[in-house]
């Protein structure tokens, strides 16, 4: 009876523990405390420190065994058997993935451990304390002086636990259990045409919060009526009932306050006579800072409109036509996850360099330095979570994780005024499980964020009675905004030179983005146009794809794939990819390709009115 009683509490104690704590809105432009730099670090292979000998995790017992290695624990004396040691392993840079840092790591997938000391500057025992995360790849278990915090997976979306409860000022210890292993019920699943890059990917920052302090915020140009801005504000803490929250958009000449309802939390609507609206021509931000008696924090806030009528993408009510690239998370000159804002710069400086205004952030949220940057660039965002392929469609746990990937992407990017689409999928076989799967995303993105569009990559084939004629039917198409489809003729089958007569029929009133179409080459590898992994037979795939597209009457965008080449265990022929997928415009060298002129050059000529 004993041992049941102790398995519930456990139980029990896990799911009230490890409950995520509602992500921190605007975590980016709070100040906080880094605990970023060099990490100690453990790689186990076979899990001893989170498991005991028979295979129960030490974290779920009232007292972890020596092995647990989450309590970072040190010999008492010279007779005390400790079998781990941090402080005596070596490090890795955090952020950042372990396979680019160590030649040993490279195509390491299993569980690793990290822990930083750090002591807490100016700590305030009346303050509540928070531990950010950008994001992890892909499983994470965190522990604040041998005390778990909670768990997390989903490798591209940002989390944090309130650690006010077992911090001190000083010698306290963060223990990170990390796995990136890959599971068919996972959102990826098990195969992806990218590498499985683990380790703690992004920053991780320690906020200090009044005891009442807000927790989340947006504020939009209202869907239904261009004259007022919509918004709400939701407060945490004891006192965050009837609490005045006053918003202030200096430029506007707006200062309203409002109370707080009895869960903290007050919906708005400011009316606005003229607002110098976002757009990748006039990437306008405006401050907007919301306070309260025990808080502030302040924004940067682009206000536009984005909506279809027809097959026409309209921003701000004018056509707009999305010039657009599609961008993996790598830097690929350094090799390995992008994360910081210099790597944001380099790759959407390119972007820019090639004439576009917008970037498919594919096939997963980026980090938040991208999105912020492109509020600041003006380029427009399609943002997608990793529902890529063979998903475990009839799995309803499948559907969870792909859902609170999505809600974590939503959550930290709904004020970003560059982020205009959201993707529910990429390249994913149609059924009936799938259908339903991805229209209860988009259901549940709509409810979430109802100023955005939705689509997803899907794919296009022949018709049943003329080769030449290419369509797409797929039931998702007419739950989407816009149709998305991925093509690669002249490459995955068909010949370049038969493009001219290739026709796309789209019975669809809706606008188009051919979401991927390109060629592998290896920078520097010349010959005759028809010799593939030439950077001549890529450029001539683009002369010729680019204007078959244009003859799509809706075509209202494309993300040509990709802006650089990029790792894929998939990618393994020695001579033309070395692990490298080089449909890339650029390499890993920082190389620019021939077909990088060509789009480039396409881009510059395409009349359109914006
Ligand atoms: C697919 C897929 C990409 C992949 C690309 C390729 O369309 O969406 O993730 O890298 O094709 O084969 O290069």
């Amino acid at each position: 009876m004993k041992k049941i009683a102790l398995i519930l509490f456990v139980l029990i104690s896990n799911i009230v523990l490890f409950a995520q704590d509602n992500l921190l809105q605007n975590n980016y432009l709070r100040e906080g405390v880094t605990l970023n730099g060099r990490w100690n670090y453990i790689v186990d292979v076979y899990e001893s420190g989170y498991y005991n000998y028979r295979r129960e995790p030490h974290d779920e017992s009232e007292n972890p065994g020596a092995g647990a290695y989450f309590m970072n624990a040190k010999p008492k004396d010279k007779t005390d058997r400790v079998e781990y040691d941090f402080d005596a392993a070596p490090t890795l840079l955090v952020p950042g993935d372990w396979n680019s840092q160590k030649e040993n790591l490279y195509y390491y997938e299993g569980t690793l451990w990290y822990k930083k000391s750090f002591d807490v500057p100016n700590y305030d025992s009346s303050k509540r304390y928070y531990l950010h995360f950008g994001a992890v790849n892909y499983f994470a278990d965190v522990y604040v002086n041998g005390k778990k915090l909670g768990a997390h997976r989903g490798g591209f979306t940002p989390f944090n636990f309130e650690m006010s409860k077992v911090l001190k000022a000083k010698d306290n210890f963060v223990v990170v259990r990390v796995d990136n292993k890959r599971f068919p019920d996972e959102v990826p699943t098990v195969s992806t045409d990218w590498w499985n890059y683990g380790g703690i990917t992004r920053d991780v920052t320690i906020y200090e919060l009044s005891q009442t302090f807000i927790e989340d915020y947006s504020i939009q140009l209202d869907k239904a009526n261009s004259k007022q801005l919509k918004g709400f504000t939701q407060l945490n803490g004891e006192s965050k009932a009837n609490t005045q929250v006053v918003v202030k958009i200096p430029e506007l000449n707006i200062s309203k306050t409002y109370t707080t309802d009895s869960k903290g939390f007050v919906e708005f609507a400011i009316p606005v006579k003229k607002i110098n609206k976002w757009s990748d021509n006039n990437p306008k931000l405006y401050t907007v800072s919301i306070s309260t008696d025990t808080d502030k924090i302040s924004d940067k806030i682009g206000f536009r409109r984005i909506e279809t009528k027809g097959s026409d993408i309209l921003l701000n009510g004018e056509k707009v036509f999305l010039k657009g690239i599609s961008i993996h998370e790598e830097n690929v000159m350094r090799g390995g996850r992008a994360h910081s804002i210099e790597d944001a710069r380099v790759l959407l400086g390119w972007a820019k360099e090639l004439g576009c205004n917008f970037v498919r952030l594919a096939h997963y949220p980026h980090n938040e330095n991208m999105v912020r940057l492109a509020d600041k660039m003006g380029l427009l965002v399609w943002e997608e979570i990793p529902v890529y392929w063979t998903i475990d469609w009839k799995n309803m746990e499948t559907y969870k994780k792909a859902e609170t990937q999505l809600k974590e992407a939503v959550t930290r990017d709904k004020n970003r005024a560059s982020v205009i689409i959201w993707s529910m999928a990429n390249e994913t076989p149609q059924s009936e499980e799938r259908l339903s799967f991805l229209t209860n995303l988009a259901k549940a993105t709509r409810a979430l964020d109802n100023t955005r569009l939705i689509t997803a990559a899907l794919e296009d084939h022949p018709s049943a009675d003329d080769k030449n004629i290419m369509v797409i039917e797929d039931k998702f198409s007419d739950v989407v905004d816009i149709v998305s489809f991925n093509q690669y003729y002249g490459w995955y089958g068909g010949k370049i030179e038969d493009l001219k007569n290739i026709r796309w029929e789209i019975d669809i009133d809706k606008p188009v983005i051919i979401s991927e179409f390109g060629a592998a080459a290896l920078q520097g590898f010349h010959g005759d146009k028809s010799t593939m992994w030439t950077e001549d037979n890529q450029a001539y795939l683009y002369e010729e794809t680019l204007p078959a597209l244009a003859r799509i009457p809706q075509f209202s965008g494309v993300t040509p794939w990709i802006l650089t080449d990029f790792r894929s265990p998939r990618r393994m022929h020695d001579v033309y990819q070395n692990g490298y997928n080089r449909k890339g415009l650029i390499s890993e060298t920082g190389n620019k390709k021939k077909a990088f002129y060509t789009l480039q050059k396409f881009y510059k000529n395409l009349k359109t009115q914006n």
